[in-house]
């Protein structure tokens, strides 16, 4: 795949291709995924869950974000690689800067950081130093002790308009992507709508502009855990390795078969 960058993910969204993104923290998986058509990977701080067990991703750290975005980088061919900063790695002009350099010299194209308006000069000052930032709205896991645990945001109009100014300003202070996270589709609709930069959802719908799963989730791999907005693409009759369910992945998506309704949230 031709290495994608923010201008071919523009091009895709005003084409209303749906741009394809999935997690990955290592090597085997990154080339997997990137030889299969992904667009972008999503070296994100669920590797908490994913890779070292935890039941938040509160106890991610940034040395851990950037052993995980040195991995994706070294078997990645030509995916996007955006990496999360992790839990109050961004709480200060200070930690930011410096923790956004090592997540680039990592080998990160762009950074990705959870909520809304206060993160407005931090947006900024990112950008005007070279460096993307992809924002997140809706549920954002590393604030699960103020949500009071994994449930839809937006569902009441007050969040629900909260949310969408959130997204306008984001996009002003120069996100170049916004990820969102279990929000009803009516509002991710409006703002995928209403904004120039793509959206990328999950648990939001099929209107946005691109849609990502935890790998580990769609290859069905944690029996236990299978939320609604997940689909287990190793069940597909027409797959019989990984490469097939990503594939199926990708093209699923592509054709707005993924997500169906039975994914997504009013
Ligand atoms: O950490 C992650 O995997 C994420 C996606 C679920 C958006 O932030
Ligand atoms: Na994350």
């Amino acid at each position: 795949m031709k290495k994608q960058t923010i201008g071919s993910l523009l091009k895709l969204k005003q084409r209303n291709e749906p741009i394809t993104v999935l997690t990955a923290y290592d090597a085997t998986f990154a080339k997997l995924v990137s030889q299969q058509g992904v667009e972008v990977i999503l070296v994100g701080d669920s590797l908490g869950m994913v890779m070292q067990g935890h039941t938040t991703t509160v106890p991610v750290n940034i040395e851990e974000m950037v052993y995980h975005t040195q991995c994706v980088s070294r078997g990645n061919q030509g995916a996007l690689i955006v990496s999360d900063f992790s839990f109050m790695s961004y709480a200060t002009p200070e930690q930011t800067y410096t923790n956004a350099q090592r997540l680039m010299q990592a080998g990160a194209n762009m950074v990705k950081l959870e909520g809304g308006e206060w993160l407005l000069d931090t947006i900024r000052g990112l950008t005007e130093r070279g460096i993307p930032v992809c924002a997140h709205l809706g549920l954002t896991p590393q604030s699960v002790d103020i949500l009071g645990g994994y449930k839809i945001q937006g569902r009441d109009e007050e969040t629900a308009e909260k949310i969408y100014q959130d997204a306008i300003a984001l996009q002003a202070a120069g996100a170049k992507l916004l990820v969102l996270e279990c929000i009803p589709q009516l509002l991710s609709e409006k703002i995928s709508k209403a904004l120039t930069i793509p959206t990328i959802g999950i648990g939001a719908g099929k209107q946005t502009d691109g849609q990502v799963l935890v790998l580990q989730d769609m290859l069905g791999m944690d029996t236990s855990f299978s939320p609604a907005f997940v689909r287990n693409f190793m069940l597909d009759p027409s797959v019989n390795s990984i490469a097939d369910a990503i594939k199926c992945y990708v093209n699923e998506v592509k054709q707005g078969n993924f997500p169906a309704s039975e994914h997504c949230f009013d």
